[in-house]
């Protein structure tokens, strides 16, 4: 693999997640693979999970991590070409990437969208410039509309927990207080479209998401028929993308309780972390033993250790 956006880097997604799950039965079989070689990880936004099950995946490999959280610790960087650096900006991105290219073997880069300008969000410009620019392979750690690393890992998760061969999977829009992005729903609704699933999402009206990721997928806006006969309940929030960035809706007749679990075929909860509880999703639906979300943390190290392995393979 030469670097990894999301799922169209990756030329058989199924081998991606069989990789994972291989490794982790047998963590450190590849341990002196990464000997030698670095990973940059920078942060332009918070995270728990990705940044700490990330640098044990690297850790895992025997490659040495460094991480910085370019908000708070770096200079201030311009993206644009052809500007006179006379406000803030102490940096230029043409610069600093070839810079970090020096030091790092890999660069994973987490970028959120800013929820102000979807053409601004979707072009991808923070991820796309550090591409144009680096020397070396880029991991996305979250971008503005994308999160694959989570959706790896989902898919393993799916491939590890499934009693059938071909469970049905519900996207669940669900209510939270802040206007959050669409990049895990997207890239979770991309991934999934590819596995060996039943995918149906069910949202409020207005939360539809962008056509290049709503296209061809069943959408129920019931979400008590959607839950009918499901075998994996995968929550997430994302504010509206027709009108971008913005809250539509908060009713909390969406929220993930033990009533509308009972709907399902004994379906496991799914969740990327953080959550809210009890806005997002109930105590009594977190705590109960066919919540997945823990266990989707845990794979989030294999998931990475994967993608890192086939790039320092590659
Ligand atoms: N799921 C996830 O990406 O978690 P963090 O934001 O904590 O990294």
């Amino acid at each position: 693999m030469k670097q990894f956006l999301s799922i169209k880097d990756v030329e058989k997604p199924e081998g991606l997640v069989q990789q994972a799950l291989d490794l982790k039965a047998n963590p450190f079989g590849y341990s002196k693979l990464g000997k030698n070689k670095t990973l940059g990880l920078l942060f332009f936004n918070a995270s728990l999970r990705t940044r700490l099950s990330t640098q044990k995946a690297a850790q895992n490999l025997g490659m040495e991590v460094m991480v910085m959280n370019m908000s708070t610790e770096g200079w201030q960087l311009e993206f644009e070409d052809n500007v006179i650096m006379n406000g803030e900006s102490a940096e230029h991105i043409k610069e600093a990437a070839a810079v970090i290219s020096q030091y790092c073997d890999i660069i994973g880069i987490r970028t959120f969208s800013g929820l102000a300008d979807s053409a601004e969000d979707y072009s991808e410009r923070v991820l796309n410039t550090f591409v144009a620019n680096a020397m070396v392979p880029i991991i996305s750690l979250e971008s503005a509309t994308l999160h694959p690393l989570q959706s790896l890992t989902d898919w393993m998760t799916i491939e590890e927990q499934k009693t059938v061969n071909k469970p049905k999977v519900v996207l669940t829009w669900a209510p939270h207080p802040k206007a959050l992005p669409q990049a895990v729903a997207n890239s979770f609704v991309q991934w999934m479209q590819q596995a060996p699933v039943e995918l149906v999402v069910t949202h409020p009206k207005g939360y539809e998401l962008a056509p290049e990721f709503s296209n061809g997928l069943t959408i129920e806006h019931d979400q008590n028929k959607a839950f009918e006969g499901a075998d994996f309940i995968y929550a997430k929030n994302w504010s509206s993308y027709n009108e971008y960035g913005k809250i539509l809706c908060q009713n909390t007749g969406w929220t993930i309780t033990e009533e509308k679990m009972s709907l399902t075929n004994g379906g496991a909860f799914m969740h990327c972390l953080p959550v809210r509880r009890n806005m997002v999703v109930s105590d009594q639906v977190l705590d109960n033993g066919n919540s997945l979300v823990i266990k989707q943390a845990e794979n989030r190290t294999y998931a990475a250790q994967a993608v890192l392995k086939s790039i320092l393979e590659g």
